[in-house]
């Protein structure tokens, strides 16, 4: 397996873990009762890089570009969604139970489908498991409906809605962030398989003559942000799905892969869905999915070009590619716009009250602006140690000189080099450094 990476991997995914969980990124959900299979919370340092990663990518994807617009549609949608998407019929997985242990296992992922990868037991022959959420709606048993496994839905049953309210012409898409179900078979490898996870998708709708247009340029936006975001090119690999293992709505799909710790596999995709879910809306409801052509004064339903991005997938890729252990520290070199603090605040000393009051001054008036740390812990030494940890590119210290001069010593995560600042100027300094 294509695999770019020749540290230690299983180490690092190890190191990775460990981290997320001593500062509180990520860790064990339902813990105090035992937790519950691989389900994940994510603390304070979590959810701001998570938020952060979903803000980055909503000006990037959407605020930049006049011609795509945004949606928040809802998890659970009227059944006839699905029929007509065909995830009642399709979204499965096939699945291969070990006669002996009973253990359970996806059948993408077995080299050999007779022995039990665990066992050595024999396997009982791959039948298909449907992966689809259920719970019931209202008091009344047997209501049933589903939790959506992909948030692309209601981007195209509101199509009409959007286009008429949007005023859009076609070319023009529709971005939704939100969470979307899956019940896996084998969740696992810390985030990277959920069966709760967030997905940051975008519907763009083309004339059918302009589909490989389309696909070409979201490819390239797509390879802009991982750049932006700071991933590696070594650590990607693009690969083109055959069509007998294509979703059952696409005609094109590549996915984004990249070279995780446990082997090269999916980050985000990009599929050319064709005019498959508009057609399937349009007769399902029976209303029109259309948009007009000013040129032929004609009707037609859209084509629609998908790419797809996993936010826990881009959190995962991104501490893996952060973590950097030096010879006396451990330093995330997350860019500074995903950080999850872009600065922390110290008084020099604890027990000083001058420095504490000045120090919680600075603090107070940055927050307005800026999600900043506070540490007053320990010796500055140690301060720093922990915010490289998580990641924070500057450090502000607050000594005696400061309460005198009106400055502050600033400390740059990356070459750890310090300067003094001008705390009236602090804040216009920490917005051009963020830049
Ligand atoms: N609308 C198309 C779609 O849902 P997908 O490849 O099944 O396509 C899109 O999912 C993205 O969602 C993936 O590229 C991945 O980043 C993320 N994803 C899918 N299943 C996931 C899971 N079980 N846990 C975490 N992320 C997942």
């Amino acid at each position: 397996m294509l695999n770019t990476r020749n540290e230690n991997n299983d180490n690092r995914m190890d190191k990775i873990v460990s981290l997320c969980k001593r500062r509180g990124f990520v860790y064990p959900g339902s813990e105090i009762y035992g937790g519950l299979a691989n389900s994940w919370d994510f603390g304070p340092p979590g959810v701001e890089l998570k938020n952060n990663i979903k803000q980055l990518w909503w000006k990037f994807f959407v605020q930049s570009r006049e011609n795509i617009v945004g949606l928040e549609s809802t998890i659970i949608m009227n059944n006839k969604v699905w029929e007509a998407s065909g995830h009642l019929q399709e979204f499965n997985d096939m699945l291969a139970e070990c006669q002996s242990c009973r253990q359970r296992f996806r059948v993408d992922d077995l080299d050999n489908l007779k022995e039990c990868p665990e066992c050595r037991g024999p396997l009982l022959k791959p039948r298909q498991f449907h992966t689809m959420f259920k719970t019931n709606l209202g008091p009344i048993e047997g209501n049933e409906v589903y939790l959506r496994p992909e948030t692309a839905q209601g981007m195209f049953v509101d199509f009409k809605q959007l286009q008429n309210s949007s005023r859009q012409k076609i070319p023009f898409g529709v971005a939704q962030i939100g969470k979307a179900f899956r019940n896996e078979i084998t969740p696992g490898n810390f985030i990277f398989r959920l069966r709760e996870f967030e997905q940051m998708e975008i519907e763009y709708f083309v004339r059918e003559k302009d589909w490989q247009e389309g696909f070409d340029y979201w490819l390239l936006e797509m390879k802009k942000w991982l750049q932006m975001i700071g991933v590696k090119d070594i650590n990607l690999h693009f690969h083109e799905i055959s069509p007998e293992e294509r979703a059952h709505y696409s005609k094109k799909t590549i996915d984004i892969e990249y070279a995780y710790p446990f082997g090269t596999k999916e980050l985000y995709g990009l599929a050319y869905r064709t005019d498959y879910d508009l057609w399937r809306h349009q007769e399902k409801s029976g209303r029109e999915l259309t948009s007009f052509d000013e040129v032929t004064q004609g009707k037609f339903i859209p084509h629609i070009i998908e790419p797809t991005f996993g936010v826990e997938r881009t959190m995962l890729v991104l501490l893996l590619e952060a973590y950097e252990e030096e010879k006396d520290r451990v330093v995330l070199r997350l860019k500074p716009k995903l950080a999850p603090y872009k600065a922390a605040v110290f008084p020099l000393l604890a027990n000083k009250p001058p420095l504490v009051e000045a120090a919680r001054k600075i603090y107070n008036d940055l927050r307005q602006d800026f999600m900043v740390a506070w540490d007053e812990r320990g010796n500055i030494g140690k301060r720093y140690f922990s915010q490289d940890e998580i990641g924070t590119p500057f450090c502000i210290t607050v000594d005696f000189d400061s309460l005198e001069k009106n400055d502050v010593t600033v400390r740059d995560r990356d070459t750890m080099k310090q300067e003094r600042i001008k705390i009236e100027v602090l804040k216009e300094y920490l917005r051009e450094k963020l830049e």
